[in-house]
């Protein structure tokens, strides 16, 4: 049988009790699969990779080494939520890697957008070599794909994607959620105790923000767009378009404009506010947030940002646009 086929007769998971039945197979199953050798896991904080790690640490504990990444273009408060979540709530063996310096070092300068997602992918990669190979006795690899990863590419997952490890690194890979939809993995999740912030969280590119500061990043800007981030992730919360709309995110072009505070000439950057939703993010319509509530949103990014003198609004639907802008 090809394990990496959904069977016909496998049943949605839709429900707690499915999860907790899902659970307890996969915690038989990695734990006949691992015996008492031990496991690596890039952990983002995304749901997939939250999911494997909360699973594995259910079935093997300290045997999972995960390792955090901060390459520095993660949302505000996500590295914290991860030390947090796991290491403080779940007691996981967690490195936390802080790479923010070399990250945005090797991305000085670099403009084009898809040089900057190559040399953030091939940066992570290194990061994660580097911390694989301070460990002994790693024997597997665990990896977040879920089953449209096998369907729509072959298996290898867009982002945080560690199958570019060397020859002397290939572990054996330990996937329990590869034949799981998003929205089941969401339900497991849940029944695994993960915080609905991580659970039900918007989808988040690879890259991060890095995609979303356009053009070279430089460390002003990247705050700014972290910054409005954290205003719009808030003030939809407050108005209950968390969880409604599919995706919503600042970006921060590499142009500045003209502008007045306390009665003098500004010089700074706009942000541009993007909400969207989709289903298969193939296509895209603009999600109609309320006049007062954008009026609000500005007045506060424009009062709370450094940097930041003016908001716009992207009504493009996709096509002609795509979801985000580089
Ligand atoms: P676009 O901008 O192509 O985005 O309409 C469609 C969806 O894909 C996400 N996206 C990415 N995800 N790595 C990722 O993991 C990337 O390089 C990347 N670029 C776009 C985007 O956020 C949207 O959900």
């Amino acid at each position: 049988m090809d394990s990496n086929k959904r069977p016909e007769t496998m049943e949605r998971i839709t429900t707690a009790a499915l999860a907790n039945a899902f659970i307890d197979e996969q915690i038989a199953a990695l734990k006949a699969q691992i015996g008492d050798k031990k496991v690596l896991l890039a952990l983002s904080g995304g749901v997939d990779s939250s999911v494997v790690a909360a699973l594995l640490i259910k079935a093997i504990g300290k045997q999972l080494v995960c390792v955090h990444v901060n390459h520095g273009l993660l949302r505000k408060g996500e590295p914290e939520q991860v030390i947090e979540v796991f290491r403080n709530q779940m007691d996981a063996n967690l490195i936390y890697v802080d790479a923010v310096d070399r990250f945005l070092d090797k991305l000085a300068g670099v403009a084009d957008p898809e040089q900057k997602r190559k040399i953030i992918g091939a940066e992570f990669i290194r990061v994660f070599e580097e911390e694989a190979r301070k460990l002994d006795g790693i024997e597997f690899l665990a990896q977040g794909t879920i089953y449209p990863d096998i369907l729509e590419s072959d298996g290898v997952k867009a982002h945080h994607n560690v199958g570019g490890l060397p020859e002397d690194l290939q572990f054996e890979l330990v996937e329990p959620v590869k034949l799981l939809f998003k929205d089941e993995v969401r339900v497991v999740g849940k029944a695994l105790g993960l915080p609905d912030g991580m659970v039900y969280r918007q989808p988040f590119p690879g890259p991060g923000l890095g995609v979303r500061c356009l053009g070279a990043i430089t460390r002003d800007r990247l705050e700014a767009v972290r910054e409005s981030d954290a205003i719009l992730r808030e003030e939809f919360a407050k108005n209950g378009l968390e969880g409604k709309v599919w995706q919503y995110f600042t970006v921060v072009p590499d142009f500045k404009s003209v502008g007045i505070k306390d009665g003098k000439r500004t010089f700074a950057y706009p942000v541009i506010l993007r909400a969207v939703n989709t289903k298969d993010a193939m296509t895209a319509t603009v999600e109609n947030v309320p006049f007062e509530l954008l009026e609000h949103i500005t007045q506060r990014i424009t009062s709370e940002v450094e940097n930041v003198n003016r908001v716009l609004f992207d009504i493009t639907p996709k096509p002609s646009a795509t979801i985000e802008w580089e």
